[in-house]
């Protein structure tokens, strides 16, 4: 006979069980979930990029991403991959400062070069099909993240030759893939991509030409000579007028269309202080007439560029 003692022991050995159980089974969920947002963290759309040491393809293991020859790019925590080696840096930091970065994304964030950006759209969309694209000097990726908006279903890349840069840039979306890499040096494959743009920042053509399929372009976008004129005549004493116009190319790469825009803009006292940081002046002027600046409530601005494209 099975006495009570008894059976109240094997109900607790149950009740037990049973907890234990459930937690366990918590814990399991938990962890699948942490290790399932661990690797959505870590996923990273390699498609087209090569090993810029050896030029092999690279595929993601784990969190990096690695070629053939087992040279290992780790996937950052933010989200993106360092595919500069060292002997393609030309300085221990290059680019912009933190400061510029932040005041740079302070400006293009409330929308005063959106005309650029429209600019360019329909310079690619002109071109036919954008499927890919490369976003070559992508600072902290206001216009890269743009790009994607327009085209959702193009493999987009932001590459820039500045840590700090492609860190802040990968805090705007995951759906890029953000690199650091040197124009000169681009980890594409060749014949890769539809279009690349260059948004105030460097064309290296005989590389550009390379990782483009061939009718593919470079949409540019380059400072015109009025290009916020009266911002210069505030902060420098004198004013050159250098007449800018795009330099030839010099033949890997046709020139399809040059246009140059222009539109104005008024910008209050705080947004004429973000201007002026995120630009190489704030390296170049003078404590005073930063200062004139500093006391200047508002100002009416040109903003001149061209939009220039460039076809293999
Ligand atoms: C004037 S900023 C323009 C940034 C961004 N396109 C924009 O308009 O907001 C020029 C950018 O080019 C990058 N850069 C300079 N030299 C480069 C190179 N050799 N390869 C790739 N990026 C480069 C800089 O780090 C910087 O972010
Ligand atoms: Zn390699």
């Amino acid at each position: 006979m099975i006495s009570v003692g008894h059976t109240n022991n094997r109900l607790v050995f149950f009740i037990l069980m049973w907890y234990n159980d459930k937690i366990d089974k918590r814990k399991t969920r938990e962890l699948v979930k942490m290790t399932g947002n661990m690797n959505d963290k870590k996923r990273f759309n390699c498609c087209g990029l090569i090993c810029p040491i050896c030029g092999q393809e690279l595929a993601q293991s784990g969190g990096s991403l690695v070629c053939r020859s087992h040279h290992t790019y780790d996937i950052a925590r933010q989200g993106y991959v360092n595919l500069l080696p060292v002997q393609q840096k030309h300085s221990l930091t290059p680019g912009d400062t933190p400061e510029m970065l932040a005041a740079r994304r302070a400006f293009l964030n409330e929308g005063h070069y959106s005309p650029i950006c429209r600019d360019v759209m329909a310079a690619l969309e002109a071109n036919g099909e954008i499927s890919s694209l490369m976003d070559v000097g992508c600072g902290e990726g206001y216009y890269t993240a743009e790009f994607l908006r327009r085209f959702p279903n193009a493999r987009i890349i932001g590459a820039d030759i500045s840590k700090a840069a492609v860190r802040m840039a990968a805090s705007r979306t995951r759906e890029i893939s953000w690199i650091t890499a040197t124009a000169s040096h681009l980890p594409a494959a060749d014949c890769s991509m539809d279009a690349i743009t260059a948004m105030f920042s460097l064309v290296c053509e005989e590389e550009f030409a390379r990782i483009l399929r061939p009718g593919a372009v470079v949409v540019e976008v380059t400072a015109g000579t009025n290009h916020l004129i009266e911002l210069k005549r505030v902060i420098y004493d004198d004013v050159f007028e250098q007449h800018k116009r795009p330099k030839a190319p010099q033949g890997f790469l046709k020139e399809t269309g040059c246009q140059l825009k222009s539109f104005r803009m008024t910008l209050d006292n705080a947004q004429l202080r973000s201007l002026l940081m995120m630009t190489p002046h704030t390296l170049r002027v003078r404590p005073e007439n930063r200062a004139k600046l500093e006391a200047t409530e508002s100002l009416d601005l040109t903003v001149e560029y061209f939009v220039r494209v460039l076809k293999k």
